[in-house]
C-alpha cells in the first residue's frame, strides 16, 4: 500500500467509494489492532475533514476509547449510556441528527452537533464503535451508514 491517500473531488458516495478499496489495502498485511484503526480515523479525517472521527473498544464490559482524531474526548462509556453505549446494547447502528435531542447523549465536546455510531460486530459480539461527529446539525445520512458499516465488516477480522 502507498502511503498517500487518493482523495478525489465528488459526491459524498463516490468519495467513499474511492475510499474503502484502499482502507482494505491499508489494512492488509497488518494485524496490529491499533495501528490499523489508528490509520482508518486518520484516513477518514483525512477525505471528509469529520470533527471527530474515532473507536471506542469494547474491554471489561465497558467501551475505552481508541484511536481517533480530534479533540480530547472522555474515555470510557458503560453499555447503553450515549449513543455509542446505545448501539452496543442493541447492536445497529445510529445516527443522530441533533444530538440535543438525544436522551443521554454524551457531550464530549459541546461543538458537536450531529453524530453517528456504527458497531463493528465479529462473531455476534460487538467489539467496537465507530463514532463520527460534526459541528453542523443532521450532518449524516444513509450513505454514511451504508459505507461506514461496509468498513465495519472489514474491521471485524482485526477482532
Ligand atoms: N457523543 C458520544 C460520546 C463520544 S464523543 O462524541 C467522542 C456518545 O453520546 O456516546
Amino acid at each position: 500500500m502507498s502511503e498517500e491517500l487518493q482523495t478525489i473531488e465528488g459526491s459524498k458516495k463516490e468519495q467513499y467509494k474511492t475510499l474503502i478499496p484502499q482502507l482494505k489495502a491499508l489494512i492488509e498485511g497488518e494485524d496490529d489492532v491499533v495501528a490499523n484503526l489508528s490509520n482508518i480515523a486518520a484516513a477518514l479525517r483525512q477525505t471528509f475533514g469529520f470533527f471527530w472521527v474515532g473507536f471506542y473498544l469494547v474491554k471489561n464490559d465497558e467501551l475505552v476509547l481508541g484511536p481517533f482524531q480530534g479533540d480530547i474526548a472522555c474515555t470510557r462509556i458503560q453499555k447503553g449510556k450515549g449513543v455509542c453505549g446505545t448501539a452496543w446494547a442493541n447492536e445497529t447502528s445510529i445516527i443522530v441528527p441533533n444530538v440535543n435531542q438525544f436522551q443521554g447523549h454524551i457531550a464530549c465536546s459541546s461543538q458537536s452537533q450531529s453524530e453517528i455510531v456504527v458497531p463493528i460486530i465479529k462473531d455476534g459480539k460487538v467489539r467496537s464503535v465507530i463514532d463520527v461527529d460534526s459541528k453542523e446539525l443532521d450532518d449524516f445520512d444513509e450513505i454514511d451508514q451504508v459505507y461506514l458499516e461496509e468498513l465495519a465488516k472489514i474491521l471485524s477480522d482485526l477482532f
